[in-house]
């Protein structure tokens, strides 16, 4: 198992993420060139600004497992194209109607409609490839991750949370809410939390333990972003901010204070789990009080 030493830095780890996933993301891009207004618009979208965090976990987790991060690069990128192909959708005008991402003009207010739709659907598919054709990964590995991103982001996951945040099948309760984001950001997260356990073939009970972190972790960080969409600022935020005034979430339903309350009670759930971790979870404990006090 790596040893993480106790000096290492949670900024350098989170600034090295960043450097290869950037790195890997300019290679499939370039591998992926066809039609060039939509090259530009894939780039646009996938590159400049992403904090990284989903592909973060990934790695984070690899090190638990002692799985090189050569065996991870993919996966990594694949979670990071599904979440940039999610924002690109959810900044529609027929879903969030957002104008900015990432400091920037929203991709169909850089571009158009169409051709955001389109880059959505590319930056999808692309993800599913990527896995496919991994050389360092055995067939078994890549059909296994390439099942858990499909039912982690498709009509069970991430697509299906959105449809309940934008047409909730039942009225605004607890209950509801929590599914909800669990579905629409959990997911993804937990997608990011189980991958690099099932390269290094952990067991199934090992792979949904971390699955239920991510879950909860997930749960974590949207409700973070909807005090951020509260109590954050649009320049820092790179997005639009008071955009979810109405909206059906856990921050509208309890408020500012007890919403933090409840914050401080899954964060205490997150990290007893983390204990039962080798390393104690590693940079997965750095990193919860990095999500929580992030200004993104
Ligand atoms: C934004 O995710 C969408 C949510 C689930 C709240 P991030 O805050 O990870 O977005 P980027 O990738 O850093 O822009
Ligand atoms: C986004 O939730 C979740 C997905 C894109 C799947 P939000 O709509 O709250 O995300 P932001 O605030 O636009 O980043
Ligand atoms: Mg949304
Ligand atoms: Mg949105
Ligand atoms: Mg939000």
């Amino acid at each position: 198992m790596t040893q993480i030493p106790e000096s290492y830095n949670l900024q350098h780890y989170l600034y090295e993420v960043q450097q290869r996933v950037e790195q890997h993301l300019a290679v499939l891009l370039k591998d992926a060139r066809c039609h060039e207004k939509l090259d530009r618009a894939m780039t646009y979208a996938l590159t400049g600004g992403g904090k990284r965090f989903r592909p973060f976990l990934t790695y984070a987790v690899a090190d638990i497992y002692d799985v090189p991060h050569e065996e991870a690069d993919s996966v990594a990128c694949a979670i990071e194209l599904i979440h940039c192909y999610s924002l690109v959708h959810d900044d529609l005008p027929s879903l969030d109607n957002s104008e900015l991402r990432r400091g920037k003009p929203s991709t169909w207010k850089q571009f158009d409609i169409p051709t955001a739709i389109l880059t959505g659907d590319t930056l999808l598919t692309l993800a599913f490839q990527v896995v496919a054709q991994d050389a360092y990964l055995g067939t078994m590995t890549r059909s296994a991750l390439i099942l858990m991103l499909t039912q982690e982001s498709g009509a069970r996951g991430m697509a299906a949370g959105q449809m309940f945040d934008l047409f909730p099948t039942q009225p605004t309760n607890m209950e509801a809410i929590l599914e909800m984001q669990k579905l629409k950001t959990g997911c993804l997260i937990a997608a990011s939390c189980q991958a690099s356990a099932i390269i290094a073939g952990a067991s199934a009970s090992e792979v949904n333990f971390l699955k239920q972190f991510g879950h909860l972790f997930g749960l974590i960080f949207q409700i973070t972003d909807d005090l951020l969409d509260i109590e954050g600022t649009a320049d820092s935020m790179g997005k639009p901010i008071a955009q979810d005034a109405g909206k059906n979430n856990l921050v509208n339903l309890l408020g500012v204070a007890e919403s933090k309350e409840f914050l401080v009670k899954l964060v205490g759930e997150a990290m007893q789990l983390l204990e039962q971790l080798p390393h104690k979870g590693g940079m997965l404990q750095a990193v919860i009080p990095w999500v929580l006090n992030r200004k993104n």
